[in-house]
């Protein structure tokens, strides 16, 4: 799927030179600190000697044949077992003990569409909805490359006037009502970007709108764009004029997963509820900016135009006025054909056993994608854990075993929803509640050149901490580690965790979850998102020429979990945990000032709540520094006692943030700091119980959850204290 890195590209340059920002949502809102850049590390950097095995294993070579592999044959959900098999053969073949669990899920799967636009004049255009065959790029001719549609789709037929909604976020329907624009019974034509795609056709959806088309606009591809004079793919980097953006329709901010078995595993006889709260009842299509000029122009001269409708990014870089409409007498017909169903899913799931059983980490990255390529989108993170597979086999042959047990997940059907992985949360969560002290994820890891992280707060010093023992060739400079990149690319900010991909499952049960990756910045080439041209000939050309990205992600992530599982003490900072909630709280008490509700919701019991937290997180942070300096020649039974009883505080603590009915509305988001926007999908809200309800004006319910919220953090605070 995707995480707020594709939906909004926002960079800084090497040379911290703040570049185009089209990210709609300031993260400082929702209170990230920023870390101050570190004193320079040495270079190149110095590992310890299973550090230097499992850096050393990575090979560009292998990257390569995997990637390949996995870029060159149909693997939408639950259409390819083989390629799940294989993969646990790889993981397999390198010392991990690999299965297939499968579930037995609803998927909708595309068999017709068309979209016409009939003009008063009487003409009447049919654009052809489909991405150009391409010579050079030999996947997008396959005979068995998949059209142009969205996942969890609504069939059905439409035919009406038709009105720009802009991204289609709440605040640009209620910018329309208070113009005037009619909604009711009219098409939405949206671009794309900003929220989630689901919630664009959901808001269209309780509008009265009866159908939604939604569409590319090059506004959003920086400056790599052939009006600047760049070549379109493949002849160069700017995006190609006919590709389309696949992806869920479902209204993920609401609840991930196989819609008709909410809080369950699918099983081929479990009980199946309705989906219409969470699938779409419009149809909706994709479409590509080259073949939406017409419609948009259609719009031009009628309702508001987009200048004085006065909406951030309103207004996109094609050559029309993006006016409002409707233009009297300009229709759309459109018609959505899928098959619904009920299908398999494949999960491959690799074992290596820790010399405890109660201390687990999880990594995953999902398999399938929405094109026969997915180069970048999953496939380069499942390149990447094939390698990780390879490098933590070499380990074991030298003797290695972890103290904790290492979970490898390679997850079916996330792009519909987060299927794969939550499906197998929802099946194994008594045995993850007892033991996962960390999930790591990776989706796209790589997409361009600019690293990006988002962390519970307690994984930032470990993570950060790890980037400096990478090599990460950045944008000509060969001597510079990934923390280097890092920080050039984000400015020292950790991001916080929304959702768009499988770590939602696990950090809303309360397991400390990171999800990494590297994405395109406004001046490399365009990224081919969801398309056809997300492709192996596009990455080996464009992406990662040479898999240097994929390496160095991959080392990372293998560092990261080496020590996540072997080191004696885990290494996590909850100390990190109190400084940004207490960021996230000046941030809430300002949206409490913006709003005019400081009278009715008082939040000075969460900040007390923060205090005594801080004590619990202080005392053991001073424990646990006195813990692992204590020399380990004299460690007796009693210490390794001492230390599970801290490292299972630390495992645990974040169980105590999940709130049993979970958040206003969305029972499946339980953690009361962090969640998805309701109206984004991607951006994340911290303490989204208290904000959301003011934002939305339901004062009462906000000062209820002041309350659920405190009791959450005093919940982690018992847990860590000794
Ligand atoms: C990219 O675009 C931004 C704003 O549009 C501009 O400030 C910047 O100079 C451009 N960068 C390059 C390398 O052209
Ligand atoms: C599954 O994927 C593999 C590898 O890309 C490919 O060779 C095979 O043809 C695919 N299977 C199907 C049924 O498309
Ligand atoms: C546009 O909106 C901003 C913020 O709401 C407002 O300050 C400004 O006056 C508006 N401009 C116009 C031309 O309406
Ligand atoms: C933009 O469209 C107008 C009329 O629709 C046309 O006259 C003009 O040449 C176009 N500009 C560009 C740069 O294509
Ligand atoms: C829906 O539209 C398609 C394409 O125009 C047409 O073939 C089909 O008959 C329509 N279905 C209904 C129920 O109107
Ligand atoms: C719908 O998909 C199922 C596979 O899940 C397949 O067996 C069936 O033939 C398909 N039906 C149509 C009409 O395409
Ligand atoms: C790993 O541990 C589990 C649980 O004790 C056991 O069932 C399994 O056989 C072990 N696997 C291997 C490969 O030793
Ligand atoms: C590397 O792993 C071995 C076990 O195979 C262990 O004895 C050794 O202490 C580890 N080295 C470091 C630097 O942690
Ligand atoms: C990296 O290389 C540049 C010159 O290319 C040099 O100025 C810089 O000091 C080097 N940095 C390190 C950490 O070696
Ligand atoms: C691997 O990296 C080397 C050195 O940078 C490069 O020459 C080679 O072409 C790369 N191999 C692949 C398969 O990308
Ligand atoms: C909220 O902000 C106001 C104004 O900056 C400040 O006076 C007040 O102490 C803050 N309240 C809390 C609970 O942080």
């Amino acid at each position: 799927m995707t995480t707020l890195k594709h939906a909004a590209v926002c960079t800084v340059a090497v040379a911290v030179v703040v570049q185009a920002c089209v990210r709609e949502h300031d993260p400082l809102l929702s209170g990230q600190s920023i870390v101050r850049r570190q004193d320079a590390v040495g270079f190149p950097p110095v590992l310890d000697e299973n550090e230097s095995v499992l850096a050393n294993s990575f090979d560009n070579t292998s990257l390569d044949t995997w990637s390949y592999y996995y870029t060159h044959g149909l693997h939408v959900a639950g259409t390819n077992r083989t390629m799940a098999e294989w993969t646990a053969d790889r993981w397999n073949e390198n010392g991990f003990t690999a299965h297939l669990t499968e579930y037995y899920v609803f998927l909708n799967y595309p068999v017709s569409h068309s979209l016409s636009l009939s003009l008063p004049s009487g003409t009447i255009y049919t654009p052809s909805l489909t991405e150009e065959v391409l010579a050079e790029d030999e996947t997008s001719s396959y005979p068995n490359r998949v059209p142009t549609f969205h996942g969890y789709s609504f069939t059905g037929n439409a035919s009406a006037e038709f009105v720009y909604v802009g991204r289609g976020q709440q605040v640009d329907f209620a910018r329309l009502q208070a113009l005037g624009v009619p909604l009711q019974g009219k098409i939405a034509l949206s671009r794309y970007g900003g929220p989630f795609r689901g919630l664009k056709v959901k808001n269209a959806q309780e509008h009265g709108m009866v159908g939604a088309v939604l569409f590319i606009d090059p506004g959003d591809d920086g400056n790599i764009t052939e009006a600047n004079g760049y070549a379109a793919y493949p002849d160069g980097p700017a995006r190609n004029p006919s590709s389309s953006q696949r992806g869920s329709v479902q209204f993920a901010s609401i609840y991930p997963g196989d819609p008709t078995t909410p809080g369950y595993p699918s099983k081929r006889d479990s009980p199946r509820t309705g989906r219409s709260g969470v699938t779409p009842r419009i149809p909706s299509l994709p479409i590509s900016w080259a073949e939406v000029v017409p419609l948009l122009a259609a719009l031009d001269g009628w309702g508001t135009p987009g200048e004085q409708v006065n909406r951030t990014r309103w207004v996109g870089a094609l050559n029309v006025s993006y006016s409002t409409g409707p233009a009297p007498g300009a229709t759309i017909s459109m018609s959505n054909v899928m098959n619904d169903t009920y299908t398999s899913i494949w999960n491959t799931i690799g074992i290596i056993n820790g010399t405890r059983q109660d201390e687990v980490i999880v990594i995953g990255n999902h398999r399938d994608a929405w094109i026969v390529g997915g180069a970048a989108d999953p496939n380069s993170g499942s390149a990447v854990m094939v390698e990780l597979s390879k490098a933590f086999g070499a380990l074991l042959r030298t003797g290695w075993q972890p103290r904790r047990t290492i979970v490898l997940c390679s997850w079916d059907a996330e792009e519909y929803g987060l299927v794969g992985s939550t499906e197998w949360v929802e099946e194994y969560i008594p045995w993850l509640t007892e033991a996962a002290v960390a999930y790591l994820n990776i989706d796209i890891a790589t997409s361009g050149p600019n690293p990006n992280i988002f962390a519970t707060p307690d994984l930032h010093d470990i993570a950060i901490s790890t980037m400096k023992k990478v090599i990460y060739p950045y944008r000509g400079s060969t001597n510079s580690t990934l923390y280097d990149a890092w920080y050039s690319a984000r400015m020292g900010r950790v991001g916080v965790l929304g959702s768009g991909s499988d770590y939602t499952s696990f950090l809303h049960r309360g397991i400390s979850s990171i999800d990494m990756g590297s994405d395109a910045g406004p001046d490399d080439p365009v990224y081919h998102y969801h398309s056809n041209y997300d492709s192996y000939h596009w990455m080996t050309t464009f992406g990662d020429p040479g898999f240097v990205q994929h390496k160095a992600m991959g080392q990372y992530l293998s560092l990261l979990a080496y020590h996540l599982a072997d080191d004696e003490i885990v290494p996590y900072n909850v100390n990190t945990f109190t400084q940004e909630m207490r960021h996230y709280l000046d941030a809430l008490n300002q949206t409490i000032i913006s709003n005019g509700a400081s009278a009715e919701v008082d939040i000075a019991p969460l900040g007390e709540a923060i205090d005594i937290f801080d004590q619990a997180a202080t005392a053991l942070m001073t424990a646990l520094a006195s813990a692992s300096t204590s020399p380990s020649t004299t460690s007796s039974a009693a210490d390794a006692e001492y230390i599970d009883t801290l490292n299972h505080k630390l495992r645990d603590f974040q169980r105590g943030f999940t709130s049993q009915g979970g958040l206003p509305g969305r029972e499946f988001y339980r953690h009361v700091v962090f969640a998805p926007g309701l109206d984004t999908g991607y951006e994340p809200v911290t303490f989204p119980g208290v904000t959301e309800q003011v934002q939305s004006g339901d004062l009462a319910l906000a000062a209820e959850w002041v309350g659920k919220t405190r009791a959450g953090i005093l919940r982690a605070a018992e847990v860590l204290r000794l």
